[in-house]
């Protein structure tokens, strides 16, 4: 079982990551597959009610990978953290599948409180280096959260937010742009939403409509002629 999920964890370090080049380099020197299988023990410990042992568990992982993430905290599968230096990741904070945080995230308060005070990530959202999601807050599938946002209110699915407080940018990803394709550092691989290509195409388009138009006229032209002669 454990064998498997970092058979996994490794496989999507390598397919996400442009510079991840072999399977040993990415078991060896990602700090963030180090931290996010102790995550698995420590997790196990805490919902066993081992929950000092767990803590402690977690807080070797942070000496070891400066990845802090608190035990009782819900990680999905397949969760990227690169670079992963200075993250955080809550006690009550929630992680679906498919996430890709850099580093120095933090998934933390807005205000001290008791019960759910972290926030609920969806999945295959991808949060930039240094941004702060704070509080019981919701960001939904396939969101996209710019490096160094401070966000404070929930995000929409398939939005991007940025700036200080985290605001949507008028760029959501078409419907059938979404997951299972993945934009390192959030930009899309393809050339679709680059509106210089964009423009480029139609004009494109619109002159090979007048070439057609053109050839028409021409044909029609050549027939008057015929039809002149005869
Ligand atoms: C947020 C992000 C995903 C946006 O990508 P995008 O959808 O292609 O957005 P664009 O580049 O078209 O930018 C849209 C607008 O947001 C602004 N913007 C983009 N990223 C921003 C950021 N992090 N902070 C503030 N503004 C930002 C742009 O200036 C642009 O503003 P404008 O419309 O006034 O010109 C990307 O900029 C980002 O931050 N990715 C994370 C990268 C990262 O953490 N890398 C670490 C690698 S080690």
């Amino acid at each position: 079982m454990a064998f498997m999920f970092l058979r996994e964890t490794i496989r999507t370090y390598r397919e996400r990551d442009p510079a991840a080049r072999s399977s040993l380099e990415v078991l060896l020197c990602y700090p963030g597959v180090h931290a996010v299988m102790w995550h698995t023990m420590s997790h196990w410990l805490w919902r066993h009610d081992w929950r000092l042992l767990g803590r402690f568990s977690s807080h070797i992982a942070r000496w070891l990978t400066g990845i802090e993430i608190h035990p009782a905290a819900k990680l999905g599968r397949r969760l990227v953290i690169d670079h992963g230096m200075g993250v955080v990741i809550g006690e009550t904070a929630e992680v679906g599948d498919d996430c890709y945080f850099y580093h120095q995230v933090t998934l933390g308060v807005a205000r001290t409180m008791g019960g759910k005070r972290h926030p609920t990530v969806g999945n295959n959202v991808i949060i930039g280096a240094g941004a702060k999601v704070l509080g019981p807050i919701t960001v939904g599938d396939n969101a996209r959260v710019g490096s160094n946002a401070v966000v404070l209110d929930n995000v929409p699915a398939d939005t991007t937010v940025v700036g200080i407080p985290a605001r949507p940018v008028d760029r959501k990803l078409p419907r059938d742009r979404k997951a299972p394709g993945f934009d390192p550092y959030g930009m899309p691989a393809d050339d679709s939403l680059d509106p210089l290509l964009r423009d480029l195409a139609q004009m494109h388009g619109e002159l090979a409509e007048l070439e057609a138009r053109m050839a028409r006229l021409a044909e029609a032209q050549t027939r008057q002629r015929q039809a002149a002669a005869e």
